[in-house]
């Protein structure tokens, strides 16, 4: 038997925005997609962690498609057993963390060394893209890092190796915490992103500036970060947030459960991932009392929510 597995991620700065050219900056979660493998007949198992399910609808990407499309033609030869962590399809990375963790296993089940960054993000990207449309590369190099991670691409094509991108590692200044919180499902990652180069069709020059204002907004969460400001980080976070309000991916419920963290102290609060019907945001706390209060908030107001720790 083989096992391999990643972590999920949060988007701080920089959904959509990414893809047009802009920084982003996220952070690998605790929580964890691992993969087990061995010879079989092509059986998968997927089980979700303790009081997670999977979306009704068939927007969201299926895992046992991204399975397939990881191990390719060997998939009949090999069973796999698939443990998600994370909430799927609300923007916390399940898929991207599932397609690394099945390349990892899938290595170590032929006594292969483990790919380096560049190769990994690739196949990564191609498993993610085979599943459920092109993705930016951002969520998987996040997932392989596994830590706080800078990430900027050329706009317009999907990477295949690290020359494309400029990817690299964050060092907070001082630890911060960062409560997630999940508000139903996001209905699917390319649904959004195909809907968002309609709305920039359709606006041009605004849907630019949109963009560069996303882009800048990203730039001061970094510097924030970087420097030990989380007010300024916070700031930038509410900002970017009334963006993608304004680019239709902020529901109705989203909008009030992030001005609920905002309420609770939280130091900055916005959506995160791909957005429209709900899914993932996020609340700054630089204390944990704080991250905790916030926690107690928008569980009461009938999210997910879990806290996570970047130290400093
Ligand atoms: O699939 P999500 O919700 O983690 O969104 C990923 C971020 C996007 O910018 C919307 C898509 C991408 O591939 O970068």
């Amino acid at each position: 038997m083989a096992v391999g597995e990643a972590p999920g991620k949060l988007i701080l700065f920089g959904e959509h925005s990414v893809a047009y050219g802009q920084p982003a900056l996220g952070v690998a979660l605790s929580k964890k997609v691992r993969v087990s493998l061995r010879r079989g007949e092509g059986r998968v198992t997927i089980r979700l962690a303790e009081g997670l399910r999977f979306p009704s609808d068939t927007l969201a990407a299926a895992p046992g498609a991204l399975v397939k499309a990881a191990l390719g033609a060997d998939a009949e030869g090999i069973d796999a057993d698939v443990l998600i962590e994370l909430p799927p399809a609300a923007g916390l990375g399940s898929s991207a963390a599932l397609a690394v963790a099945l390349l990892r296993a899938k290595r170590a089940l032929y006594g292969e060394e483990p790919l380096p960054f560049d190769q990994l993000l690739a196949r990564a990207i191609a498993v993610e893209d085979l599943a459920h449309g092109r993705s930016s590369g951002l969520d998987p190099a996040i997932s392989i890092l596994s830590n706080v991670v800078e990430f900027v691409r050329r706009p317009g094509r999907t990477p295949r190796s690290k020359a494309e991108l400029k990817v690299k590692t964050l060092a907070p200044a001082e630890s911060f915490h960062v409560v997630v919180g999940v508000l139903g499902h996001h209905g699917g990652t390319a649904t959004r992103v195909r809907a968002i180069a309609q709305l920039k069709e359709r606006l041009g020059a605004p849907f630019d500036a949109a963009m560069r204002a996303l882009g800048s907004t990203a730039r001061s969460g970094i510097r924030g970060i970087a420097q030990g400001d989380l007010e300024t980080a916070g700031r930038a976070a509410n900002l970017a947030h009334g963006i993608l309000s304004g680019l239709g991916l902020v529901s109705d419920e989203m909008e009030e459960i992030v001005r609920t963290a905002r309420n609770a102290g939280a130091v900055g609060a916005k959506m995160s991932g791909a957005g429209g019907a709900g899914g993932a945001f996020f609340g700054l706390a630089s204390d944990i009392r704080m991250a905790n209060d916030v926690l107690t908030a928008i569980e009461r107001a009938g999210a997910i929510g879990f806290v996570e720790t970047a130290a400093g």
